[in-house]
């Protein structure tokens, strides 16, 4: 995950710009009073170690946005493509592939066709409803099995699967992966088998760890669907980019202009055979 660690439901806020309102930012959407949609093995992690203000903590306000708009946070992941390589770089034709925090199915969608077996692991309810849409109209409902749970408490038996894998999802914050959570993700992985984490936030700390890094090149760009669309979003997603996003007037806005790194490395460990 490289964005900032992730109520007036209308989304709008009264200051108007340029002739429309403004699209309420992320950390304004919610408060504390809303903390209660969390189930309490979710209040645990996420809630208990922050200080409950989803004003001042970024990570808290994702975590609502997951459960409270899951539908306006699909409409932002979608388009925030992964690059081809990170993809193709994975293993093929493997016979069991877990993800970890599989959310809306970025990722998910793409190792139905490396994988004979998925099971896409998530917390949040909203999200795991709208990933088994995606995967039922995609013709995949048999293949995959969405299913709750947590980094540090997989419900998968010791060497399960031959990647095992975790997208913009995976922090060295014990919430949200953390030593217990690495130590997880290789023990549902089979010996010989990789662990991947894709758009890794802490490159350093997983090399600590024995991960090896490997990014692929090119110009990245966010592909809204419209270029409303990506003014919108950048309000709320983006707020210190927007005006930038506006007076471009593009749909296709690059990740630097965002000021995020694009979903374009991953770090990774084979486990010995
Ligand atoms: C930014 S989203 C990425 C989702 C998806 N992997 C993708 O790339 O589109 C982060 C995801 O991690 C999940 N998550 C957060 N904490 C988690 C935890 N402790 N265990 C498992 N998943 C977690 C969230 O529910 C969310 O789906």
């Amino acid at each position: 995950m490289t964005r900032p660690e992730p109520s007036g439901r209308s989304g709008l806020t009264a200051s108007g710009a340029a002739g429309r309102a403004a699209a309420r930012e992320l950390r304004n959407r919610y408060t504390a009073g809303d903390l209660g949609v969390f189930t309490p093995d979710e209040a645990g992690r996420f809630v208990s170690s922050a200080d409950g203000d989803p004003h001042r903590d970024a990570v808290l306000a994702w975590e609502l946005l997951y459960r409270l708009e899951p539908e306006l946070y699909d409409r932002l992941v979608s388009a925030e493509r992964l690059h081809p390589g990170v993809v193709g770089w994975l293993p093929a034709g493997v016979d069991r592939i877990a993800e970890v925090g599989a959310g809306t199915g970025r990722l998910t969608l793409e190792l139905i066709e490396r994988g004979r077996d998925i099971v896409a692991v998530e917390p949040a309810l909203p999200l795991r409803r709208i990933l088994r849409r995606k995967l039922a109209a995609a013709d995949h409902g048999d293949r995959a099995r969405v299913v709750p749970g947590f980094f540090d408490e997989l419900p998968l038996p010791d060497g399960f699967a031959g990647l095992v894998v975790a997208c913009s999802a995976f922090t060295p914050a014990s919430g949200h992966g953390g030593e217990a959570g690495l130590a997880e993700m290789e023990r549902v992985c089979a010996p010989g088998g990789c662990v991947a984490i894709v758009w890794p936030n802490h490159v350093d700390w997983l090399a600590a760890r024995g991960y090896r890094y490997v990014s692929f090149p090119g110009p990245m760009a966010v592909e809204f669907g419209t270029e409303n669309e990506a003014v919108e979003l950048a309000e709320i997603f983006f707020p210190k980019a927007a005006g930038e996003v506006r007076r471009r007037g593009s749909r296709r806005v690059p990740f630097e202009v965002l000021g995020i790194n694009p979903p374009r490395d991953l770090a990774f460990k084979v486990l010995a055979g």
